[in-house]
């Protein structure tokens, strides 16, 4: 955010959700859960649901509860276990963080929806809250456990050994996140926090807004751990509830798919079955073998041997009448129709056939259509593999023949083939292409350019035939049909020739693989092509060792594939429906796939960490983000996440009209061009961690100008004055949550593996304020703050604004998208989605300021479990910024006194984050190094 600048942050952790199998926890001892979670207040309104350890915190140096109390599924029964972590000096310690801002959240919290606080011991020695949910695969139960720290409870030994035996008993079960209101706490890494938060809020400036006491400070930290900490270890192995798998974007393993179809997709991507290679269908017949066909239906066997070869002089080899059956094929002039159309045959009998009310024409046998459809589904774009051996005359011929009959604007038919086999032209077009890799590569940020390093792009001089695909638009004269107002259409039926004979071409067992690294004048010059051409594609065409089941580049981890369900739209764009499906709501539909830690993925990060050849608990936090990031992907250890990218929200602000900051509104738009133009400090640091910088216009007053990296998503230009009325409609809100949520999945589906908040919205921290006051129940002067480092006149001025605001909409808590509306920003809407798609497909979300904490605790209290894929980048010195993460029990990374928005805390954390999950993949363990434990 622009204005006032806030950052904070926070991470959430494993969560307590009543599902939670933590039953079989490593950690043993059991205690009241009440205990534990005494101190805090019931949970608000749907957050509730969640752990919301850190409100209803003691102060600064109370003791704290040394348990943690997670929800098990009920009967199982707790093994005693192995500490869960070694280190002697743990001392469970739950630390129910103090709030920053006073009471903040212990009023709030709903009424009649008591949170059971619990702590979980933790590998640590410090309890911490945990607002997320672990995913328990058995069912889970309400009856939250409190486990004390395994060093104090004694010995909790066979645990781990135990646990698989003790299998939950009940069958996973989906969050129902008001519904049950467990926390987790856990005792943290010992020690590991402090150094985390070396500045301290002593070193705010004095005149920023009261911040908790670094003691405070570190229980919060703590109790984010915890609640990771909490999840269990040793729970066994659980098949994940089939809708959770269906939250990933990565194409799971289908049980027996059908044959001949197209699987819809909801959420997740079928595996494509892996067959035999289709054999080669005949194109054409000659008209003596058509003759012994039965019907119209039924089709030609293989006639491989029956396509005539493409010499000249033997036209007996085609068929005699080509129009008969297929008249679209036409291998030489000979064939061409040239009769005029008043010879043409009366089309009399096409009229009566249009009025036809008989059977329809009839489709392929299953047959035939499984083998249409198996091309489609196995043609793949090859790049590695190929072989040297020759392509026959007839196979290329079959091949571009399927190129020819491709559908075309006005018919025009406006490609050429040219088919390269010289070395040295394709030494030549290779070392073209090479040079534009070389230059898209440094145009990458570096997390995304390491991962192209590995990529081979093109396999020009591996295959022995090239294709380059052109478009004439200027063939058919100036009057081709359809080409009048589209004149791109030339292009694109070139393209669906590339297409067929893509598919041709698998079905031959041959490899296509294009190649688009070109400068297209520097092509037509180099290959001496007539310059009114358009080159479409250079395709790299031979045989193959094999063709993979997925696309190289998932196979690589460059990209995943979009589910179908993501973009079928009935009737309207927005309605998503598969066919025969009725349309779902995207917010439903996204809260609805979002799911808890995985227990078994976090138990086992416990586990690896015990194991790796460190002190247990050395790396502090940090070990707490990477069982989060396991319990989250449910691997381990987790992917690394890398590639990265910070999504920057910018919208306006009606309320800026109440002068409650001195920058013009037109700051917003001056900074966004600022962004793309590269001269932010969100550039610079983005630069500096490899991560992709994406602007998103979700509602900036001014229209800006198409540019690359900027996503036009406005909703409207500007909020509404919240002092006079809503700032967004619900619609409003509700459409810059899709929008969120939908950036979410692009970022996602691109290849990123971890996605930052940023926002850029003068005035927003107002609006901030507004949301973090209704969110935590902190009096507007607790939580607003001087943003862009506003005076005492100002800020006395801007906090009267929010309490006004306040008092006249009322908001409530348990209707976020309606407090959204009434006094949010389009940024906050579109974070709470980027939070909510994030988390819906197990992708970390690192938060950063104190717009992108207001957010995160709209996103909570749509979907407590959302808090599963947060952490916090950093803490800002907005005084709000304390009181959400600690509503949210989020302890932040970097605590620098940053209050810049855009992304730039977020993003100074995010190499912590990446570096805690490669330790768990390149750290040996005890085992492994021959290191002696001690
Ligand atoms: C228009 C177009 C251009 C492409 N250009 C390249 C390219 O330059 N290099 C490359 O490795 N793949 C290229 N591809 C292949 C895509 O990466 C590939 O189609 C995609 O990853 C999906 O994989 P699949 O074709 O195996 O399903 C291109 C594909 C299309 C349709």
């Amino acid at each position: 955010m622009t204005e006032p600048g806030t950052a904070g942050a926070g991470q959430a952790a494993a969560e307590a959700t009543p599902e939670v199998a933590d039953a079989q926890q490593t950690e043993p001892p059991v205690v009241a859960a009440e205990d534990a979670a005494q101190p805090e207040e019931p949970a608000a309104g749907p957050a509730a649901g969640v752990a919301e350890l850190p409100e209803a915190q003691p102060a600064a140096g109370q003791p704290v509860p040394e348990a943690v109390a997670v929800p098990v599924t009920e009967p199982t029964p707790v093994q005693p276990a192995e500490p869960a972590a070694p280190s002697e000096n743990v001392t469970p310690v739950a630390v129910p963080e103090e709030s920053a801002a006073g009471e903040t959240g212990a009023e709030e919290t709903a009424a009649g929806a008591p949170v059971p606080q619990a702590l979980v011991a933790a590998p640590a020695e410090e309890a911490v809250p945990v607002p997320t949910a672990v995913e328990a695969e058995g069912a889970p139960q309400p009856h939250p456990l409190v486990v004390q720290d395994p060093q104090q409870a004694g010995p909790a030994e066979p645990a781990a050994e135990a646990l698989p035996t003790a299998p939950l008993p009940q069958p996973s079960v989906h969050p129902e996140p008001q519904a049950h209101p467990d926390t987790v706490a856990q005792a943290a890494p010992e020690q590991a926090v402090q150094p985390l938060a070396p500045a301290g809020p002593q070193t705010l400036p004095a005149e920023q807004a009261p911040v908790p006491a670094p003691a405070e400070e570190t229980t919060a930290h703590l109790g984010t751990a915890a609640a990771i900490a909490g999840a269990h270890p040793e729970t066994p192995e659980q098949p994940a509830p089939a809708d959770a798998a269906a939250a990933d974007v990565a194409p799971a393993p289908q049980p027996e798919q059908p044959l001949g179809r197209f699987v819809p997709v909801d959420g997740q991507v079928p595996t494509t079955p892996h067959l035999a290679p289709t054999p080669p269908q005949p194109l054409v017949l000659p008209a003596d073998r058509l003759q012994d066909l039965q019907g119209p239906q039924e089709q030609p066997e293989p006639v491989a041997a029956t396509v005539p070869a493409p010499r000249e002089g033997e036209p007996a080899v085609v068929p005699a009448a080509p129009d008969a059956e297929h008249p679209d094929v036409v291998q030489h002039a000979d064939d061409l129709r040239t009769r005029a159309a008043d010879q043409e045959e009366s089309t009399a009998d096409v009229a009566e056939a249009e009025r036809s009310t008989g059977p329809a024409a009839p489709g392929y046998d299953d047959a035939e259509r499984e083998a249409v459809l198996k091309v489609m589904r196995e043609r793949r774009d090859i790049r590695n593999g190929f072989r040297g051996d020759p392509i026959p005359h007839e196979v290329l011929l079959r091949v571009l023949e399927a190129a020819h009959t491709a559908p075309s604007v006005g018919h025009s038919q406006p490609w050429d083939f040219v088919v390269i086999r010289s070395a040295e032209t394709r030494r030549t077009m290779h070392e073209l292409a090479m040079r534009q890799r070389e230059a898209y590569a440094k145009s990458l940020p570096k997390g995304r350019a390491k991962q192209f390093k590995e990529l081979k792009i093109e396999a020009i001089l591996d295959t022995p035939v090239n294709i380059v695909v052109t478009a004439d638009p200027t063939r058919g004269g100036r009057h081709t049909l359809g080409r009048h107002t589209q004149p791109q259409m030339a292009p694109y039926s070139s393209a669906l020739a590339v297409e067929n004979l893509w598919l041709a071409a698998r079905a031959e067992g041959l490899g296509v693989g294009w190649v688009s690294f070109f400068d297209e004048r520097e092509m037509v010059r180099s290959l001496g092509l007539p310059e009114h051409l358009e080159v479409v594609a250079y395709l790299c065409v031979g045989y193959v060792d094999e063709f993979p089941d997925e696309p190289e580049l998932m196979q690589a981890g460059w990209s995943k594939r979009r589910p179908l369900s993501w973009v079928v739209h009935e009737e309207t764009y927005g309605r998503r429906a598969l066919p025969g499906e009725e349309p779902h709501d995207l917010l439903a539909e996204t809260v609805a796939q979002i799911r808890p830690l995985d227990a078994k993925a976090l138990g086992e990060a416990w586990e690896r960490q015990k194991r790796m050849t460190k002190p247990a608990g050395a790396l502090g936090m940090l070990e707490i983000i990477s069982a989060q990031l396991s319990g989250l992907s449910r691997q381990c250890p987790p992917p690394i996440p890398e590639p990265a990218a910070v999504a920057i929200f910018a919208g306006d602000h009606g309320v800026h009209a109440q002068g409650v900051t001195p920058w013009p509104q037109e700051v917003t738009a001056q900074m966004v061009a600022n962004f793309l133009g590269g001269g932010a400090v969100c550039n610079a640091f983005a630069n500096q961690v490899g991560a992709e910088v994406c602007v998103v216009d979700v509602g900036v007053v001014a229209d800006l100008p198409a540019t690359p990296g900027l996503l036009p998503r406005k909703i409207r230009g500007g909020t509404s004055d919240m002092t006079t009325g809503p700032a967004m409609t619900r619609e409003e809100a509700k459409a810059a949550i899709e929008v969120g949520i939908e950036t979410a999945r692009d970022l996602v589906a691109a290849g990123n593996k971890a996605l930052l908040t940023g926002e850029m919205g003068i005035a927003n921290t107002t609006a901030s304020a507004a949301l973090i006051s209704v969110f935590t129940g902190a009096d507007p002067a607790e939580v607003t703050g001087r943003g862009t480092g506003i005076n005492d006149e100002t800020l006395a001025r801007k906090t009267d604004v929010v309490r006004r605001a306040l008092e006249f909409h009322q908001p409530d808590p348990a209707d976020p998208v309606g407090v959204l509306a009434a006094i949010g920003g389009f940024e906050h809407a579109a974070m709470v989605g980027l939070l909510l798609g994030g988390a819906s497909l197990r992708t970390p979300v690192i938060l950063d300021g104190v717009s992108a904490g207001a957010a995160a605790l709209v996103a909570r209290a749509i979907a407590p479990e959302v808090l599963a894929a947060c952490i916090a980048g950093h803490r800002s010195a907005e005084p709000g910024h304390v009181a959400a993460l600690n509503k949210l029990g989020l302890r932040p990374l970097v605590d620098l006194d940053l209050r810049l928005g855009e992304g730039t805390g977020a993003l100074l954390a995010l190499p912590l984050v990446q570096s805690t999950a490669r330790a768990m993949h390149e750290v040996a363990t005890f085992d492994s190094a021959g290191v002696t434990e001690k």
